[in-house]
């Protein structure tokens, strides 16, 4: 384990940090891509390039953002802070559209990267870092930042992680601010993946096979599903901590491809086109 592993360290962290470690080597942004791109958007290539990278984030962002009802006017004058950024495949767009734009993440390896990617790709003047150290706290000052987005991320946490995310995802959003996280929930094919991801898990802690494994597409893609959580769970336990007062016009977005429905009075349900069947979005205003 290297000097800026997280705090607490916990296996879930271990094919970040194995992409980490590749991205500290000496290589072009275009190779880190090549290298560990996959562990980002599951595209792999030979001839991948950091600009086709960033490109397939600058859609996604835009899409969501119009989807989600942020105006380009609106972020030009806000403050993004984006959980799980990785290099920095989506942090780019965001730098392009925000006044300001906190990149947070595990490993902080990828956040060296996503330096680079901004600088290449974005607007570095607007981009600053922070190293989620122990995977489940924000070090970053209450009522601070107007957004905060995360996109493929806290299904990779440990399950009380995502769930202290999301807490911190409210308390460092103002008044007027808007949260947008995406979730991963159950889905049939689980019998087989949940059993598989915590056997992939067991490997990774063993020596020598653990660290050869960890960087292998394979398994990696087993077992770095940690975790899921419904709807109704999320709002159970921002219910439970008094922050579900602080949420208004409540959004559970989901695949067409799913019916559902939450306990939560006030909240809507909805679909949102080309969303993957597992995944599920929480978007809410801020009032505080
Ligand atoms: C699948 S990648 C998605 C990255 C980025 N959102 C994108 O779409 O390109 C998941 C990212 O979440 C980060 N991550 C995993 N667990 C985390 C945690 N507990 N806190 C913060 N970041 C985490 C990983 O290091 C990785 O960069």
């Amino acid at each position: 384990m290297s000097s800026q592993s997280p705090k607490n360290w916990r296996t879930q962290f271990t094919p970040w940090r194995a992409a980490g470690t590749k991205t500290e080597g000496g290589g072009t942004a275009d190779d880190v891509v090549r290298e560990t791109g996959w562990v980002f958007n599951n595209e792999t290539g030979k001839s991948l390039t950091l600009a086709d990278f960033v490109r397939t984030g600058d859609e996604e962002v835009r899409r969501f953002m119009r989807h989600f009802g942020l105006s380009t006017d609106r972020l030009a004058t806000s403050t993004l802070l984006e959980i799980g950024s990785g290099i920095g495949r989506m942090t780019a767009a965001f730098t392009n559209l925000c006044a300001r734009v906190i990149a947070t993440d595990v490993d902080a390896a990828f956040l060296e990267r996503c330096h680079q990617t901004i600088a290449l790709h974005g607007r570095p003047e607007r981009l600053s870092t922070v190293h989620v150290a122990d995977g489940r706290t924000l070090a970053v000052s209450t009522d601070s930042v107007d957004q905060v987005f995360s996109y493929i991320v806290l299904q990779h946490c440990q399950h009380d992680d995502a769930l202290a995310l999301t807490s911190e995802a409210i308390r460092v959003t103002r008044s007027g601010g808007v949260i947008m996280l995406n979730y991963r929930t159950w889905v049939p094919l689980d019998v087989v993946l949940i059993p598989l991801g915590v056997l992939v898990r067991l490997l990774w802690r063993l020596p020598l096979v653990g660290k050869q494994l960890s960087t292998k597409r394979w398994a990696t893609r087993f077992g770095w599903q940690a975790n899921r959580l419904s709807p109704d769970e999320v709002l159970d336990h921002l219910s439970q901590r008094g922050e579900l007062r602080y949420l208004t016009d409540v959004r559970i977005l989901h695949s067409h491809r799913r019916q559902r429905s939450v306990r939560h009075a006030g909240v809507t349900v909805g679909i949102l086109k080309r969303t993957n069947r597992s995944h599920w979005w929480l978007v809410a205003k801020v009032s505080k």
